[in-house]
């Protein structure tokens, strides 16, 4: 076991072609716009920022509504909840509400959706049992904030707080599986892959919607790019971080890449981390961990899954994870470039900067600032041409804490 103490810059040894997974549709989105309040989440261009740190632009999407939600982790849980249901009915159904769907699923009841999580997945989770008129078991690790319990009980979930970290979370979780039980993880273990597979499918509607707003902007302007240069992802488990490389990481041979459209010339030769392929308009994907979760930094470094161990008490709650998710392990071992690890300083920083700029981004959603901020201060920083994206995965989920990180006092 590998511990790390303090912030860092890695180049992945292990980075080259990242396998990626066939098909790759856009099902997940045309599922997610059938759910109630699906709207594209905002895509945001903040060039102060860019100027700040020195490249050409920064591009936000911002994942602090998504489906009612403060989070992105509804597009997985929902997509994998429903891939599962129908892997139980063995067929699928015709519907176009969730009502609809909830009445098709009715013959299942009483029936219960079990998941571990930080926050953010189980919250997600229990909605979709809530939708669904199933039950919901959520379990979350020992200093779990009580704002994010009360959010996913409000849901009407049975939450449990578990005497460990996230690793052993997902461990308790998995003893509920059964015949009117369905463990929806966003973690992978031997003999258990279906359904975080489908969590990094579900993911990739954010990817699709970066894709469209980016081709809307390129037909009114030319001069723009249609694949960001560098992507940088706030690294948990590493499932999003799979859905990136699996939607940005393909050589496309007929696609819009082959065709030239893809970015507009701008990279330079000089061998900075956003140029360094100039005949291959993949994004360099940068990843961003805590400094005492980094699992995956730690993985890449030992050439293997590694455990951190815990416990793991960032205020990104979101990423304390101490093991990498097995099924997304050979996209992201392969597919990051460079991974960043950020002490909560950074974080809180991060997430002041942002609502200076008028995103309201939590601890977590933050990490991507922090993680580039860290970056542009090294001595390899993306260089100024680049056109670099922010993944700002979730609002305020600890609404106090936040405006504790602003400066002000709730009483
Ligand atoms: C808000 C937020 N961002 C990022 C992540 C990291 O995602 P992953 O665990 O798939 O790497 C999480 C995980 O729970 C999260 O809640």
């Amino acid at each position: 076991m590998i511990a790390t103490a303090t912030e860092r810059i890695v180049a992945n040894p292990l980075a080259g072609d990242p396998p990626v997974w066939e098909p790759h549709t856009r099902a997940p989105l045309d599922f997610h716009r059938r759910l109630p309040g699906y709207a594209p989440t905002p895509l945001v261009v903040i060039p102060s920022l860019a100027q700040r740190l020195g490249v050409r632009e920064v591009l936000v999407k911002v994942e602090s509504t998504r489906l009612g939600l403060p989070a992105f982790k509804m597009l997985g849980a929902s997509w994998a909840t429903y891939r599962a249901l129908v892997g139980r009915l063995g067929y699928e159904p015709s519907w176009g509400t969730v009502a609809d769907l909830a009445e098709q699923l009715r013959s299942l009841r009483p029936f219960t959706l079990a998941a571990a999580t930080d926050g953010n997945h189980g919250q997600a989770v229990a909605v979709m049992a809530r939708l669904l008129g199933f039950d919901a078991r959520i379990f979350v690790p020992e200093g779990t904030v009580a704002a994010r319990i009360a959010s996913i009980a409000g849901e009407g979930a049975t939450v449990t707080v578990v005497d460990g970290d996230y690793d052993a979370t997902v461990a308790r979780s998995a003893q509920e599986a059964g015949p009117s039980c369905l463990v929806i993880s966003d973690t992978s273990w031997p003999g258990y892959d279906q359904v975080p597979r489908w969590v990094v499918e579900g993911y990739s509607t954010m990817m699709w919607e970066i894709d469209d707003a980016l081709a809307r902007r390129r037909a009114s302007t030319d001069d723009r790019a249609v694949v960001p240069d560098a992507v940088i992802v706030p690294m948990g488990v590493g499932a999003l971080t799979a859905a990136v490389v699996n939607h940005w990481g393909r050589h496309d041979e007929n696609g819009p890449h082959a065709r030239g459209e893809i970015g507009s010339g701008r990279r330079d030769d000089s061998g900075h981390a956003g140029s360094e392929r100039p005949h291959d308009s993949r994004p360099v994907v940068v990843g961003v961990e805590p400094v005492d979760a980094a699992c995956i930094m730690a993985s890449v470094l030992a050439g293997r899954i590694t455990t951190v161990p815990g416990p793991h008490r960032s205020i990104m709650a979101g990423l304390n994870c101490g093991t990498p998710s097995p099924v997304a392990w050979p996209l992201v071992s392969a597919g990051v470039r460079t991974l960043v690890a950020v002490d909560d300083d950074r974080a809180r920083q991060a997430v002041r900067d942002f609502a200076a700029f008028g995103v309201e981004a939590g601890e977590t959603g933050a990490a991507a600032l922090a993680g580039l901020t860290l970056l542009q201060s090294h001595d390899q920083p993306l260089p100024a041409t680049a056109t670099v994206l922010l993944l700002c995965t979730e609002g305020a989920t600890d609404r106090e804490g936040w405006w504790r990180i602003l400066g002000v006092d709730v009483v």
